[in-house]
C-alpha cells in the first residue's frame, strides 16, 4: 500500500468509526471505566452493518442509561441542584439517542450511523469539559465514587452548585 492509499484509508476510518483516546480520560478511575466502555461499545455499533445495529444500539443506549445516571446521582451526592445544566445536557442527549430506535424501525436504517458519529463529536467535548469538570469537583470535597461515600459529608455543606462546577455550561 502506498503512503497516500493509506492516509485515505486512515481518513475513511476516522470518519466513520470511533476511537478512545487518553485525551478522554477524567482522572476518576470509575468514570473512566464507564467511558471506555461507551467508547467501546460505540466503535462496534459503527463497525456493524446498519441491518444488524439495532440489538447493538439498544444495549448502547441502556448503557448509557445508566452511565448518565451514575454521574447524576453522583452530582446529586456531592451539591448539586437536581436541575443543573451537566444533568440536563444527559436527559436531552438520551432522549434524542432514544428517538432514533422508532426511525429506525420505520426504515431509516442509516439514522444509527448518523446518531452514532454525532454522538463520537459530542463525548469527546462532553468528557473533556462537564464530565471532567465533575471528576475535579468529586475529588475536591473527597467523594469516593467507587464506595459513593463523602470521606466527610460536612464538606458539601455549604455546597451548592446549580450550574456545571468548574466548567461553563455552553
Ligand atoms: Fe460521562
Ligand atoms: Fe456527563
Amino acid at each position: 500500500m502506498n503512503t497516500s492509499s493509506a492516509h485515505a484509508e486512515t481518513a475513511v476510518q476516522s470518519a466513520m468509526g470511533f476511537e478512545w483516546s487518553e485525551k478522554l480520560l477524567t482522572g476518576d478511575a470509575r468514570m473512566d471505566h464507564t467511558h471506555q466502555e461507551f467508547a467501546d461499545q460505540l466503535a462496534v455499533l459503527l463497525a456493524t452493518p446498519p441491518a444488524e445495529q439495532l440489538p447493538l444500539y439498544e444495549a448502547f443506549v441502556a448503557h448509557t442509561v445508566a452511565h448518565f445516571a451514575q454521574e447524576d446521582r453522583w452530582m446529586l451526592a456531592t451539591g448539586f441542584t437536581e436541575s443543573n445544566c451537566h444533568s440536563d445536557q444527559h436527559a436531552m442527549v438520551l432522549e434524542t439517542m432514544q428517538a432514533v430506535v422508532k426511525h429506525y424501525q420505520l426504515g431509516e436504517t442509516d439514522i444509527i450511523n448518523r446518531m452514532g458519529e454525532a454522538l463520537g463529536e459530542w463525548f469527546g467535548q462532553h468528557a473533556q469539559s462537564m464530565d471532567a469538570g465533575l471528576a475535579q469537583h468529586l475529588q475536591s470535597v473527597g467523594f469516593d465514587s467507587a464506595t459513593e461515600t463523602l470521606a466527610d459529608p460536612a464538606a458539601i455543606r455549604n455546597v451548592t452548585v446549580s450550574g456545571c462546577g468548574s466548567v461553563s455550561c455552553s
